[in-house]
């Protein structure tokens, strides 16, 4: 059984055995309160009557065949709270505290942290690991822990049963497959207890265990993060096949731009870091009961794939949540499919990007992927109990129905049935509708595997790209000589990198780059604000109970991860439940921030993850106004945020508040069907107010995942004053004659909505914009002297033999793994 966040509601309440817990353990004599995940993960806290900076904890984590690890956090999420992880080093226990930035493998923890083991409740034996330890300094105070002042808590927690990279190392990597990652909140008075000093001073430096061997004592400062850099001892080879486009990355945008330039005849090779994600492309991975179906292609699978079974689906060095294979977000996303309103467009978008100009893009992107919020061929819905409980209950609030994909400018008071990217019941997007129109074309060609590094850059010009293959080997490609073009497509979280590595960004981020890259000298430099700015829609979970019991049955996720022969059967035919995706009802409302005036839209997500109970994924949406900054981390291999890019403003807090104001007061009317909960799952008091629920449901606040702006587009280029933008109108990097971004990155404001849908809009228009430069339009044919075949001679002359990608090599952090939750954004 697997688990992530996104279902983490449903599994404490719908596992019977999962829950809070107090236990004394026969082992040490010690009395924890904690949490048990129903499935062989322990974790135990003990504390003092009055505690100040000091606890015991005890975690107790499953191992397979010997190997795994356990951990904990100080907070609702990976990233930014204190993280304590031990492991088995042959029959020891090592214990490291950690600290996650992103949703990389976490780093050292740099605070002053203590971990002390009890020799009697730290051990292996055949099942399990156990680490209790005194975790001296952990209550920190500060927003990586709690306050020794409060009274309740939250802490998530994650155990793998596949070991460690190198158990020997405390500051190694972590294996990516978790087999169970949640959260939970704790009464800490649970926890508190008068023995608590004896017990403490069990904690012992030097010890041995039940079975005679000596522990390895953990120190409190591991060693710093030792990322290995990757290797270019080999030496980079020069394709002697040059190409008139250069697309790096395969995800939503690269593959509508690679698709429309190929169909010009014009020579492509589009580089993608990740393997295949589909039958079709060469993956392996296929289902147990349909062979020529992957995990991606099936929509009631979306808010399963971490633990679908398929192999690396998601990058590992970037600040926040990125897919790292064919199709990028796109393969990895829940589906949501909402189409842009005009405003979108025309709030901040540059003049010849406004709602109307992208008009055309628009149409041609939905003719080919017009979407659906009625998947199943037989016309029929399943599982409809949510959205009937619900749109009763907003219908109530003055909201009414809406078909978002007819009616994109209808957003406030509206809901409707999920839009969805399916077609014919599965996945659709541009590996279904854009990639297979070329593959067979003599003037394409698709690399897999392939990590795009840097531009090869002199001056303006742009020659070619390095690029790493997952041999490790290193190759310099090219574009054809005084006319050629390079276009970054590896999306916001990635597109920075390659920009800093190509000596374009702020100079501090340019001197973070790694000295295993070829670096230009500074005097080449281009200073413009790359990562500056980044955007990203905050969610925050609502949960409703039903206020007459029994009015609203859950499925059981197995429905969705082990679907009975009638679901397959249906699947086959292209109907029943496996072709929607996970969300039940979609909902848009705006409210003005009183602070600033500003109009600000919210989008509720809703699904029923068990019985009796309503989620609603609350995000604020278009006219936020925080942002944060993607820089390099000390390593210079990975991205990284300064800061949270979240409700960092008053405005973005008060349009939160302002809808929870309303929904409060639509569940306390005496008709409702629902009852609001805190994060807890509790009933919220009576009389609560907006602002005191918002710090309640702060603690359940996750990325959107649909992060925008990290190379901005705009008139306003840096290197003339204080501009914001990266990219011209033509989306060239200023200061370059031939190096394009055509991703999210470019986007200079967030939608109302989930974000592929305007993602890939806007590279339709991009592709309009790069092709005129060459007095060139969509889907003519190039003159003459643009056939791909003489210029990149051997290209495409056969289909690319797919490589099989399990395990396959992820570029610059080698085998880094990390731990993943899921988001159904
Ligand atoms: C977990 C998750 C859930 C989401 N849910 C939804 C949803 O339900 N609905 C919705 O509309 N949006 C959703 N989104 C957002 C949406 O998927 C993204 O906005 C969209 O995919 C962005 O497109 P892109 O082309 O900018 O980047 P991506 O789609 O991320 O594509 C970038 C591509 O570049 C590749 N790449 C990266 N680095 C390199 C390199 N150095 N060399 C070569 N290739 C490289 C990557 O492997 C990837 O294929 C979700 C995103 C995530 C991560
Ligand atoms: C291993 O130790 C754990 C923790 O004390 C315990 O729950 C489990 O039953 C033990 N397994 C065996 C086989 O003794
Ligand atoms: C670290 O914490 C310990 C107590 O846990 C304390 O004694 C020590 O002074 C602290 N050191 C620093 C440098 O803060
Ligand atoms: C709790 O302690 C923190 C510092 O650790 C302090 O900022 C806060 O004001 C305290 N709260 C109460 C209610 O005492
Ligand atoms: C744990 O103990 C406390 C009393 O200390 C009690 O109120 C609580 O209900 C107990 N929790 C469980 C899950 O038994
Ligand atoms: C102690 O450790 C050694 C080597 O790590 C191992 O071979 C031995 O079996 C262990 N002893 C016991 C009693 O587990
Ligand atoms: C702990 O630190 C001490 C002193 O810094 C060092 O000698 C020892 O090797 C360290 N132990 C481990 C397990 O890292
Ligand atoms: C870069 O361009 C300049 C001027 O065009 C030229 O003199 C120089 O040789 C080029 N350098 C390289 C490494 O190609
Ligand atoms: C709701 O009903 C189910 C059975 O239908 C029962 O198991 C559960 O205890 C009930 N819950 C409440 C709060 O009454
Ligand atoms: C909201 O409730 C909290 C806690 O009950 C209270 O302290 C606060 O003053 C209230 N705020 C408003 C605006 O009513
Ligand atoms: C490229 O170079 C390789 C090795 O030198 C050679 O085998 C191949 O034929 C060349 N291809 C073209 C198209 O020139």
């Amino acid at each position: 059984m697997f688990k992530s966040l996104a279902i983490w509601l449903a599994s404490a309440l719908t596992v019977s055995a999962a829950g809070a817990l107090n236990y004394t353990d026969d082992n040490t004599g010690i009395s924890f309160s904690g949490y048990f995940d129903g499935e062989g993960y322990t974790i135990g806290l003990a504390m003092p009557e009055n505690p100040s900076t000091d606890l015991i904890a005890q975690i107790v984590s499953p191992l397979k065949d010997g190997e795994g690890w356990g951990g904990f956090d100080f907070g609702v999420s990976m990233a930014g709270y204190l993280l304590i992880v031990a492991w088995p080093n042959g029959d020891d226990v090592v214990l490291s505290p950690r600290m996650a930035t992103g949703y990389t493998t976490p780093s050292a923890y740099t605070g002053n942290v203590t971990l002390t083991p009890i020799a009697d409740g730290t051990f292996i034996n055949s099942t399990h690991l156990s680490a209790t330890f005194l975790c001296a300094g952990c209550i920190t105070g500060n927003s990586d822990s709690f306050s020794a002042n409060e009274t309740n808590a939250v802490f998530a927690y994650a155990y793998s049963t596949t070991a460690v990279t190198d158990p020997t190392d405390s500051s190694t990597e972590l294996s990516y497959h978790t087999a169970g990652y949640s959260a939970f909140g704790m009464t800490l008075a649970y926890a508190k207890s008068a023995d608590y000093d004896t017990w403490a001073a069990m904690a012992k430096t030097t010890t041995t265990t039940p079975s005679g061997n000596t522990t390895i004592p953990s120190n409190s400062t591991t060693p710093g993060s030792t990322a290995t850099p990757s290797p270019t001892s080999q030496p980079t080879t020069i394709s002697n096949v040059t190409y008139d486009y250069i697309i790096g990355g395969g995800g939503a945008a690269g593959l509508v731009v690679a698709g429309r330039l190929a169909e010009t005849g014009a020579s492509v090779l589009l580089l993608e870091r990740g393997g295949p994600s589909t039958v079709a492309t060469g993956s392996d991975e296929a289902v147990s009961w349909n062979s020529s179906i992957t995990p991606y292609d099936i929509p009631a699978m979306d808010y399963y794939l971490a633990s679908s079974g398929v192999s690396s689906p998601y990058c590992t060095d970037t600040a926040s949540m990125a897919g790292c294979v064919l199709g990028g977000g796109g393969a990895v996303n829940a589906m949501m499919y909402v189409k842009p309103q005009d405003v979108d467009f025309n709030d901040k978008w540059p003049a010849g990007w406004k709602a109307d100009d992208v008009r055309k893009a628009s149409d041609r992107f939905f003719s080919r992927n017009p979407g659906s919020d009625m998947p199943s061929a037989d016309h029929k819905r399943y599982d409809q109990g949510t959205y009937n409980l619900l749109s009763s209950f907003l219908g109530k609030d003055g909201f009414s129905p809406v078909k978002p994909l007819e009616e994109p400018n209808r957003k406030v008071d509206v809901f409707a049935h999920p839009p969805w990217l399916v077609e014919n019941g599965l996945r659709g997007g541009p590996v279904k509708t854009y990639l297979p129109q070329v593959q067979g074309l003599s003037n394409f060609k698709l690399s897999m595997n392939t990590n795009v590094i840097r531009a090869v850059r002199n001056g303006t010009w742009v020659s070619g790209v390095e690029v790493e293959k997952q041999d490790g080997t290193h190759e310099i490609i090219r574009v054809t000589p005084n006319s050629g073009k390079v276009i970054l497509a590896a999306g916001t979280m990635s597109t920075p990198r390659i920009l800093f590595y190509s000596g374009i960004g702020p100079a501090d981020q340019l001197k973070a780059v790694p000295s295993t890259v070829k670096m230009l000298s500074p005097s080449q430099w281009i200073d413009l604000p790359v990562g500056e700015g980044v955007k990203d829609h905050p969610i925050i979970t609502v949960t409703l109970g039903t206020k007459n019991n029994g009015t609203l049955t859950a499925l059981d996720e197995t429905a969705f991860t082990a679907p009975d022969n009638t679901s397959i059967s249906m699947f086959d035919r292209g109907s029943g439940l496996l072709t929607q995706s996970g969300q039940r009802l979609n909902f848009w409302t705006s409210v003005v921030s009183p602070s600033d005036g500003k109009t600000r839209f919210l989008q509720g997500t809703c699904n029923s993850p068990s019985s009796n109970m309503v989620r609603i994924k609350l995000y604020v949406t278009h006219g936020l106004t925080s942002s944060s900054n993607l820089v390099l981390d000390s390593t210079g291999e990975l991205t990284q945020f300064t800061h949270d890019p979240w409700l960092q403003t008053q405005g973005d807090i008060e349009a939160y508040e302002g809808f929870l104001a309303r929904l409060i007061a639509m569940a306390g009317r005496p008709d409702s069907t629902l009852t609001l909960q805190l994060a807890d799952g509790t009933d919220a008091p009576a009389g609560i107010n907006a602002t005191a629920l918002l710090a309640d449901l702060r603690s359940t606040l996750t990325p959107g995942d649909h992060f925008v702006g990290t190379a901005k587009m705009g008139p306003d280029d840096r290197r003339r004053g204080n501009g914001t933008a990266v990219v011209d109108d033509d989306t060239r990097v200023y200061g370059t004659d031939n190096l394009f971004v055509v991703d999210a990155s470019i986007h200079p404001d967030l939608p109302t909505g989930n974000t592929q849908a305007i993602v890939m809009v806007a590279a339709e228009r991009a592709v309009e914009r790069i092709l005129a430069l060459d007095g060139m339009a969509v889907g003519q044919p190039a003159a003459g002297n643009r056939t791909g075949a003489g210029k990149a001679p051997g290209v495409g002359a056969k289909r690319v033999p797919f490589r099989q990608c399990r395990g396959c090599a992820r570029g610059l952090a080698g085998r880094r793994h990390a731990l993943k939750d899921l988001h159904d954004a």
